[in-house]
């Protein structure tokens, strides 16, 4: 007996009616806060998104404010998130609508797919929450439910959507999606799913045919790369440390750092520091290792390498220097400043150096 949607819609509607989680984004359905809320919680955990939403809202409460604000302001109440492209997708979008559709956010998937940043997920879940259209959302949590639910090893996205879309209701499709995250980030768990307290326990192909434990099958990840970087803090004799932005595009654009090198093979951490400050700050001596921080990005592995430095004055990096190291501003910085974006492990950094120099 394949689940339908007759069985399935009602049962966990109930069951979503009793046990839904009180989450500021629930309490009404602006479809502004819902698409705020849905790129936030795109590959982070609903705790850890919970008071990054509120600070959000009464920064940027609407459409309107996101929009008008600068992207630094934006990039700076993203920090901790990480993948900052949301932050700077939201931001586009939010000019986007402004600017040319009136200040309305597309209803239909099509239109919200049109947004940068908006896939198929985003675009299902704020058509069916904000909108009520009977599109399915299927996020990591869904993809696991509807794997054991329909008894699939190793379901393509696309196939999922279609499952899911035999039983997406058209009364409160948006809770249904919701109830369908919700099952699987609380009941239908990747290691000991509570089974008995399943309200689809009595459909579920996997439970079934005894296969829960293994659905869905591994992800087949290609091995993730792995980079060293020596970072150099450079610190001033007023106890500022030089700090250098990245370029506008690519991975952590516009966000602030410490300047540093990916090590060679068999180079020592410190000499990958020393060159990345080099034409920077000429006269800069090492003095020793900082701190060392781990950080998994989605695609790659990095351990960055941080050295002191010590300088006998605050050099303004010329900018042809600068550019062709490949910074687009830099700045002498308290440690640990509030006032920039930091990507978290640079953030990590800045902390160790704030820890050692009296502010
Ligand atoms: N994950 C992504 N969107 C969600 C939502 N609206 N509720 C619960 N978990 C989610």
């Amino acid at each position: 007996m394949i689940p339908d949607i007759d069985d399935v819609a009602p049962a966990l509607r109930e069951w979503f009616d009793d046990r839904r989680r009180d989450l500021p984004w629930r309490r009404d359905s602006d479809p502004y806060r819902v698409l705020v809320s849905e790129v936030m919680l795109q590959q982070t955990r609903v705790e850890a998104v919970v008071p990054y939403y509120e600070r959000w809202m009464t920064r940027f409460p609407t459409l309107v404010a996101l929009a008008d604000a600068g992207l630094d302001d934006v990039l700076g109440e993203w920090e901790g998130l990480g993948y900052y492209s949301r932050a700077r997708n939201l931001h586009a979008t939010a000019r986007i609508v402004r600017d040319s559709a009136g200040g309305v956010i597309p209803d239909s998937v099509a239109g919200l797919r049109a947004l940068p940043g908006v896939g198929e997920y985003t675009a299902g879940a704020v058509a069916s929450i904000a909108f009520g259209r009977p599109e399915p959302a299927v996020d990591g949590n869904a993809r696991r439910v509807l794997s054991r639910l329909f008894d699939l090893e190793a379901p393509r996205a696309a196939e999922l959507r279609e499952r899911a879309r035999t039983l997406v209701p058209a009364d409160r499709p948006g809770d249904f999606n919701q109830a369908l995250m919700e099952l699987g980030a609380t009941i239908c768990r990747p290691r000991a799913p509570r089974c008995v307290e399943c309200p689809l326990a009595a459909w579920c192909l996997a439970r079934l045919r005894g296969t829960v434990g293994a659905r869905p099958g591994p992800a087949s990840r290609p091995p993730v790369p792995f980079f060293d970087l020596g970072v150099a803090v450079v610190v001033s004799p007023q106890g500022r440390a030089l700090m250098v932005r990245r370029p506008e595009d690519g991975m952590l654009a516009r966000l602030w750092e410490f300047p540093g090198r990916t090590v060679a093979a068999g180079e020592p951490p410190a000499s990958a520091a020393a060159r990345a400050i080099a034409t920077l700050v000429p006269d800069a001596e090492p003095l020793r290792p900082l701190t060392t921080i781990s950080h998994a990005y989605s695609h790659r592995r990095h351990v960055y390498h941080a050295c002191l430095f010590e300088t006998p004055r605050e050099t303004r990096p010329r900018p042809r220097d600068l550019a062709r190291a490949g910074w687009t501003a830099a700045a002498w910085e308290r440690p640990d400043p509030a006032g920039r974006a930091l990507p978290a492990a640079q953030r990590r950094i800045a902390r160790a150096l704030a820890s050692l120099v009296p502010c």
